[in-house]
């Protein structure tokens, strides 16, 4: 399933987003940002929102992109839903789907379960992450973040990226590794070998031992990933303070007026210090700033209501 259909299209995976297709979403964006969503583009629209596991910020933004785009919105979660009773993903989709759903949106700590459920529904299917598979807004949230700081989209070409962290557990780095490389950018890893997948060798990037061997190969910008212990199986890393040591991003990293991103929960003190969440430096804020405008657009665009709205 590609990201294009007739009517409706579903947003899986970025795996093999092109840079037309990122600067669509994120032109588009741009404009609900500037105010075309009072327009109420979705109003004759429903959004669902099945989140099978934790979320704030994609949950909320997805939410909100929603409301203020003039959706009617259904959330549903597993506490209090029928998924409790043991209610399958497939049935419950069918079950929106009859309720008259026009997009679905899932979070799920399966790897593969939206692409499961958009095969269950003509609504469309938005991923908002599926266990290590893709979380494909949360990478456009990110261009669209880190482009307003650099100015525009054409500037993120031949930038240098280090994404630095927990890659293996990371759906998001499979999804930013992606996108960033068709924006043009150049791209590193900064992870010891015990939290990088076997694939990572197939992707043909640098793996760098610290984030001071980043510096020194000169990123632009740190996309820093927090350490999923709640996904580890085994000791990975000697201790938290041996990581934190080589993977952490501290203040003195920051004097190369390198930029820190960050897509959220963050451990302070071990991914990231404090003192750089809160810098001059870090995107985090803005970042979660987009994913309202972003996720408008894809909602738009995953409902037809854009493609209707440029006819
Ligand atoms: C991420 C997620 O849940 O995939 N957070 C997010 O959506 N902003 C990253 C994470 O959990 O570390």
């Amino acid at each position: 399933m590609g990201w294009f259909g007739l009517l409706t299209r579903d947003f899986l995976t970025l795996e093999d987003v092109s840079r037309g297709e990122l600067k669509e979403v994120l032109d588009l964006a741009r404009a609900y940002g500037a105010g075309a969503h009072a327009e109420r583009p979705l109003a004759d629209k429903t959004v669902c929102l099945a989140f099978f596991e934790a979320s704030t910020r994609t949950a909320v933004s997805f939410e909100l992109a929603a409301r203020r785009a003039g959706a009617d919105v259904i959330s549903i979660s597993e506490k209090g839903s029928a998924i409790e009773k043991g209610e399958s993903l497939v049935d419950t989709v069918v079950t929106l789907d009859s309720l008259g759903a026009d997009a679905i949106v899932v979070r799920h700590p399966a790897a593969g379960a939206a692409r499961l459920a958009a095969r269950h529904t003509g609504a469309a299917v938005i991923n908002a992450g599926d266990g290590r598979g893709q979380h494909p807004t949360q990478a456009l949230l990110d261009l669209y973040a880190l482009s307003d700081r650099l100015g525009e989209f054409d500037e993120l070409a031949g930038r240098k990226i280090a994404i630095v962290g927990d890659i293996l557990h990371s759906r998001v780095a499979r999804s930013v590794i992606p996108a960033f490389r068709a924006a043009g950018m150049e791209l590193s890893l900064v992870a010891p070998d015990t939290l990088l997948p076997r694939e990572s060798g197939a992707w043909g990037l640098p793996i760098l031992p610290s984030v001071d061997d980043a510096i020194d190969w000169g990123a632009d910008v740190l996309y820093t990933l927090r350490l999923q212990k709640e996904r580890m199986t085994g000791a990975r890393i000697p201790s938290v303070a041996e990581y934190a040591r080589y993977y952490g991003v501290a203040e003195r990293h920051l004097k190369s007026g390198v930029l820190v991103m960050h897509p959220g929960p963050v451990n302070r003190g071990v991914e990231i210090s404090g003192g750089a969440v809160l810098s001059d430096s870090s995107l985090i804020p803005a970042q979660v700033a987009s994913g309202v405008t972003v996720r408008q657009a894809v909602l738009a665009l995953a409902t037809g209501v854009a493609e209707r709205m440029a006819a």
